[in-house]
């Protein structure tokens, strides 16, 4: 389903209904909104005070026990009266509601319950009709909530960003599923978002990759597998590189030893400056530079090399959901926009000479922790964090953003920090502000069952025979499968993500093979399942999903299925307080919440078997539940499977 689309459509539904009562409450979009708005107004009454001021203080609750929506009331801060009795009092005088039960008073704290009805009406009927739009909310998005003619906010998020001819290690792979999850995200608030992918694809390695090319490449090879051959390519001549090495070491350590002994050594200086001249390295260096000075040869091979390997990114990507607006990177940036980076900075005093080096010294401007940078070599050459600080402001001046994030291992913090401190610094200070480094933790022990990872595709895999494997043990369930490797690949695919989406993202976690791809505990397994079984219940109802919204939902009175309506209606709030987060285990593990539930309703909300009529209001709960489920996955990245 196509998010963007309906972003849009509810957006122009939900403009023209802004409520201008309290800033962020859009009781078109969000139900729980339209009983904040009750409850601020009511409380207004009672305490005499401006309902804006209760609005923003109503929380949201963790468990449906405490319930729906609670208030601090010293959060209110009416200095005259004491908090529990000004609690007590509240509830005493809370009118008779049809929407909310009278507060419960919980020491200085208000627990407010929705009643079932009309909470199971108005957020049914809403799933149903919205559909895939329901939680979005592309207000969020909005430069200016007021006008929408103003248009959206718009975001780069740069993420995955893996290095031509190098592995696509544990590292890429959380950026790509996290930076996936963000570009949702932003998405379904509205904004304008752009995917970018940074490759590492510039520097001395393609002059070693060219040569290596020349002794052990393959055209047949490259054009069908070329990561994997590039790779094959890089080893094998790093191999030669590392064996002309030991000689001229040797060679080194002589002339150290004779040099302290006052003994001549101009010979066997001569001899290593033979072997370095013909040595790969420099050969390498060699290429790079004619690369560098756009040598039209040189840069016709390596943007092969980059072409093919896009290539096959993209279609692994493609399993994973994913694609991207832009592929930028390293080679991309331009001299110019490192030479203005670099005036800037001398400009503003950030950049000094050092041993014919230029360096950044934070420690001169405030930063300690920062330590010192080099940002031109002595001979002249840029680097890594170079290349940075040129793109940053090429990008500014290209998209004029409103945020950018880098989804990018926490190993990386100095690094980006020493980015966003001299972009500060060197008069970008609002360029600065704009940016945010989203960091990971490491995975530990990424191998397939043969052996060491090097590429996602391999683990992509391995990971999808396993479920292969566990799938074939139904054999009835397994032949109704339509296309059994592709569900297969998908609930791979999902395992691994559901995985590294289940802690917080700066935690490091193990990865295994067994426990990611097991149907017990909060697995991707046992997600795409619940699922798959709300898909079956549908199909086995014979209803027609059509004339569900016409249930009549008052005959949903168990605390099953208002619970169950309780925690549907939470699905705004949950995307909301993600966008906050910035977690994806804010949306996983309220999933999990509503699978956990669902698996609890089953025996006792059964829908074969009932009346028509409850039949009808029971599976219209269950359609529900199935679509905030979809969504939700959705915004993960996952591909909700119908059947398993
Ligand atoms: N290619 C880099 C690496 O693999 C990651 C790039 C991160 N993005 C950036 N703008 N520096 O380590």
């Amino acid at each position: 389903a196509d998010l963007p689309a309906s972003v849009e459509a509810l957006t122009l539904q939900s403009t023209s209904n802004v409520s201008s009562k309290f800033p962020g409450c859009f009781p078109t979009l969000n139900p729980v909104d339209i009983y904040r708005e009750h409850i601020s107004e009511e409380l207004g009454k009672i305490a005499e005070i401006d309902p804006a001021k209760v609005y923003p203080r109503l929380q949201w609750t963790n468990t449906l026990d405490k319930g729906d929506l609670a208030l601090a009331v010293p959060a209110l801060q009416i200095k005259t009266k004491n908090p529990k009795e000004l609690a007590q009092e509240i509830s005493d005088k809370f009118p008779d509601s049809e929407l909310v039960h009278k507060p419960v008073v919980s020491g200085p704290q208000l627990m407010f319950f929705f009643k079932g009805q009309p909470l199971t009406k108005t957020v049914l009927s809403r799933v149903l009709n919205e559909k895939e739009a329901y939680g979005t909310n592309g207000n969020q998005g909005l430069k200016d909530p007021s006008d929408p003619s103003k248009g959206k906010k718009k975001i780069i998020i740069e993420f995955s960003s893996p290095n031509i001819a190098k592995p696509f290690h544990a590292g890429h792979l959380r950026s790509t599923i996290i930076g996936g999850f963000l570009a949702n995200l932003y998405t379904v608030m509205g904004w304008e978002v752009i995917k970018m992918n940074y490759l590492g694809d510039w520097g001395k390695q393609y002059g070693l990759l060219a040569n290596g090319f020349k002794y052990f490449g393959n055209e047949e090879a490259l054009n069908k597998d070329p990561i994997n051959h590039l790779f094959d390519v890089y080893v094998q001549i790093n191999k030669v590189v590392h064996k002309e090495e030991e000689p001229i070491k040797e060679l080194k350590e002589q002339i150290k030893a004779k040099k302290e002994k006052n003994e001549d050594v101009s010979a066997l200086e001569a001899e290593v400056a033979k072997l370095v001249d013909a040595s790969e390295d420099e050969k390498a260096r060699r290429y790079f530079k004619s690369m560098e000075d756009q040598d039209p040869e040189a840069l016709a091979l390596w943007r092969r090399f980059r072409d093919l390997s896009i290539n096959k990114y993209k279609q692994t990507y493609a399993r994973l959901n994913i694609d991207f607006d832009v592929y930028s990177g390293e080679s991309q940036v331009k001299a110019e926009s490192m030479a203005k980076a670099y005036n800037n900075m001398k400009e503003a005093g950030v950049a000094e000479d050092s041993d014919g080096a230029i360096i950044a010294n934070f420690e001169k401007h405030g930063a300690k922790k920062l330590g010192k940078a080099v940002i031109i070599r002595k001979d002249g050459t840029p680097l890594y964090l170079t290349r940075d600080i040129g793109a940053i402001l090429e990008r500014d001046e290209e998209y004029h953003f409103d945020k950018m994030i880098y989804v990018v291992a926490s190993q990386q913090d100095l690094h980006l920090a020493q980015l966003f401190k001299i972009t500060e610094l060197s008069g970008h200070k609002d360029l600065a502000s704009r940016c945010q480094h989203i960091n990971f933790g490491m995975v530990q022990g990424m191998s397939t069952r043969k052996g060491t990872v090097k590429f996602l595709d391999d683990i992509l895999h391995d990971v999808g025979d396993k479920m292969h494997e566990v799938m074939r043990k139904n054999e009835v369930k397994y032949s109704q499968v339509e296309n059994p490797v592709q569900t297969a690949d998908i609930l791979g695919i999902t395992s691994v993500m559901v995985q590294d989406m289940t802690g917080k993202r700066i935690n490091n976690y193990e990865f295994n093979l067994d426990a990611m791809t097991s149907f017990e505990g909060d697995t991707g397994p046992y997600l795409q399942y619940a699922h798959a079984r709300l898909c079956s219940m549908t199909r086995k109802s014979e209803l027609n999903v059509d004339e569900l919204p016409s249930a009549n939902f008052d005959l949903l009175t168990e605390k099953h299925a208002v619970d169950l309506c309780r925690l549907l209606a939470q699905w705004p709030d949950v995307l909301i307080n993600t966008a906050k987060t910035q977690e994806p285990v804010t949306v996983l593990s309220y999933l999990f919440r509503m699978t956990h539930m669902l698996s609890s309703s089953y025996d006792v909300l059964k829908v074969i078997g009932s009346e028509p009529d409850v039949k009808m209001a029971r599976m219209a709960l269950y359609a529900s539940a199935r679509q905030v489920l979809n969504n939700g996955m959705r915004v993960l990245g996952l591909k909700p499977v119908q059947r398993m």
